[in-house]
Order: C-alpha cells, then structure tokens, then sequence
C-alpha cells in the first residue's frame, strides 16, 4: 500500500467497518478552552481573518491533534463562511456572535446572487492542503459547511436567535422565496464541499445545528430534502465521497433523515434516546456522539459515566466517538485528557 493511504481509523467507520476502539474527535475542538488558540485569535484581530489566512487557520487546526492525538481534525472554518462568498456583509462582534445583514422579504430575497465568489474561499483550500501536509497518515481531516436550513436561518434573521423564528415564519408565508435561498445554499454547499475534499479532506460534515426547532413536515423539506441533495450532488462529482450529517435535535426523524439522505454517519446530540438509535438508525449507518458538553465541563466520576453510557449505547456497532454538540469555552483541559484515555481503554 503507498504510504499515503494508510489506515484512517475515522474513514475505515464510514466505509463500514467498525473499531474495537472507536475514533475519537470534539465539534468545535478548535477553540477559545485552549490558551493557544485564544493567543493567535488575538494576534490574528478579527474572526474571519483567522479563519481567512491560511497559516493561521491551519496553526488552529492542529492546536487540538497535537494536545489529544485525536483520530481526526476539523478545519478551522465556519458556516457562514458561504453566506460571505455570495457576497453578504457577515461580522463576527466580539461576545456576540454573528451578524450579517437581515434578508426577509421576497423583493430581498430576489436580488440574492446566485453563484458564491469562491476566490473567496481560496483561503479555506489553501489551509487544508497545509494541513494535510502536516497532520499524521493515520488522522483524518474532515471539511464541513452549515446545511442550508441551518445557514438561512443566520441570513434570514441576521444573527443567532432562540427557536429560528424569523425563518420559520418566513418559510410558512413565503415558502418559494425561501425555497431559492435554500436552492443556492444547496448548489453552494456542494461546490465548497468539493472544494474540500479535493484540497485534502478526507470526508465532510453537514451541521444543521437549527434542524431540531422543525416541525415534522418542515423538516422533511427544509432539512432532509436540501441534505439529500447535497450527498447527491458531491458524489456525482465524486462518487466515493464520505459525508457525515449531523440535523441537531432531529429525535424521531432521524431514521427518516439516515435512510433518505444516505449519509455515512449520522451525528447525534445528547438527549437522543439509545435504542431508537440502535435498532433503527445504527444498522443503516456510523453513529456519531453523543456526550452532553456539560458532563465534560463537570468532569469527574459523571464525565466518567457520561462516557461509559455513550461506549455501552453504540460502541457494540460502528461508532464515532464526539460530544453531542460543540465543546463549551468554560471547558477545563484536564477533563479532555480524562475523556480521552477512557476511550481509549474501553475493551470492545
Ligand atoms: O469545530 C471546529 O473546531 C471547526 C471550526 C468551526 C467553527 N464554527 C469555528 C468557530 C465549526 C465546525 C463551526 C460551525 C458553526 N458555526 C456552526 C454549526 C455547528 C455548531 O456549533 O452549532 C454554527 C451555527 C456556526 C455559526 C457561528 N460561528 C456562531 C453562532 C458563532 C458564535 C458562537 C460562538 O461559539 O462564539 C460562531 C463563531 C465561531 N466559529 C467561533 C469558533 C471557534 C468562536 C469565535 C471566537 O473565537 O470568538
């Protein structure tokens, strides 16, 4: 075998083949919990422009592998990353979150361009290739973009909001504007996926971290249908393209979103119930999840639980071993490092 095709424990999962020891990555495991990522945060000024220049974005990405040996890195990116190559003012406000420019009214919505500028995007590609460079055979590195729900909801309201009212509401009363801010979304996504995956990445993610705030019908169209279309749309350009979905709060539609999308793997938040997982999504497809963040900042005997409870759920199937949702700033260190060696010493 050529040396750059050795065994990646994460991609050996979503081809169908399970490890005794399940691999193990943290969404969001680049980030403020680490003193060396704040450090160059501040050095690099804003957000984007940590996410925009290449060596920096690439440092960030590695920060956490060198830490924890985990089996995969996460570019360090965002979401709305997208919504800025279509040309959408987008700001990251310090202690605030993001704040793009509202897009909620039909008229709006039909100057919205089409087609992203992704010489925008460049930077993105040019720190995978970096980083693949630098990140060991056997770690996987993983792409990712904001599924299109989850992305309009950002454009839509402008900014982050409790229960995605804005959307919601803007989907009911004008269901075919909104339906052409998800169609660019999903042309978009596709193309930047590609994108990745030709610059390095291993596999991708889709986070529709708003999916769980849709009712059942809504979330068939707006979440599972834009989904579908995206894994189509970058395995016809690349058929053998591992893509993992993660429809945050999805409970019961999860079996619906696994079978029609045809994800490698499916991310699960932690209040998911266990053995509608096991015997109707786990058969189907790679689990990924699901410890409650909150556990890991507790740390102790319940971090030492928490774990357990999620190796004794899934780990007898193919499991990805990550958190529920992303890694909280208030995070101690230590705790990671507890998380990680117990992993890492379950017998299965
Ligand atoms: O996981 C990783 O380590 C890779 C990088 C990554 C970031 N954002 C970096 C980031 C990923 C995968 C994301 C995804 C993302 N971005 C999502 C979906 C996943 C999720 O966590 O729900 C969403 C909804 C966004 C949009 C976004 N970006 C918000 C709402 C915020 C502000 C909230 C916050 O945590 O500060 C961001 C900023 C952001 N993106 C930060 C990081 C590390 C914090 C920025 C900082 O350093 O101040």
């Amino acid at each position: 075998m050529p040396q750059d095709s050795a065994t990646k424990p994460l991609i050996e999962v979503l081809s169908g083949r399970r490890q005794a020891v399940p691999p193990l990555w943290m969404m969001r495991q680049a980030g403020r919990y680490l003193p060396e990522y704040r450090e160059l945060r501040a050095k690099a000024g804003g957000f984007l422009d940590l996410c925009f220049t290449p060596e920096y974005a690439a440092e960030v990405t590695l920060q956490p592998i060198r830490r924890f040996d985990f089996d995969a890195a996460i570019i360090f990116s965002d979401i709305l990353v997208i919504p800025y190559a279509l040309g959408r003012s987008v700001r990251f406000e310090a202690g605030e979150g993001p704040r793009l420019d509202p897009l909620n009214t039909p008229e709006e919505i039909a100057g919205l361009v089409t087609h992203a500028d992704f010489g925008k995007l460049e930077p993105v590609y040019e720190a995978l290739r970096r980083v693949r460079r630098e990140l060991a055979p056997q770690i996987a590195l993983i792409g990712f973009c904001g599924a299109p729900w989850t992305v309009a909801t950002y454009m839509v309201a402008g900014q982050g909001t409790p229960d995605q009212a804005p959307a919601r509401m803007l989907a009911y009363r004008h269901p075919d504007a909104f339906a052409k801010i998800i169609d660019i979304l999903v042309e978009n996504s596709i193309q930047h996926l590609v994108g990745q995956l030709k610059a390095g990445a291993d596999c991708v993610q889709i986070f529709d971290t708003w999916a769980g705030v849709l009712p059942p019908r809504e979330f068939a169209r707006w979440s599972i249908e834009p989904a579908r279309r995206i894994v189509a749309g970058v395995r016809k350009q690349l058929p053998n393209a591992k893509i993992i979905g993660f429809p945050r709060g999805a409970g019961g539609m999860l079996p619906a979103y696994v079978e029609q999308t045809g994800v490698d793997a499916v991310s699960i938040d932690w209040a998911t119930e266990p053995a509608m997982i096991r015997e109707r999504v786990q058969p189907r497809t790679a689990v990924q999840g699901n410890l409650d963040p909150l556990a890991l900042i507790a740390g102790g005997a319940a971090l030492d639980r928490a774990v357990d409870d999620v190796l004794e759920n899934f780990g007898k199937g193919r499991l990805i071993f990550n958190l529920g949702h992303g890694i909280l700033p208030e995070t101690p260190i230590a705790h990671v490092e507890q998380m990680v060696a117990r992993v890492r010493a379950y017998k299965g």
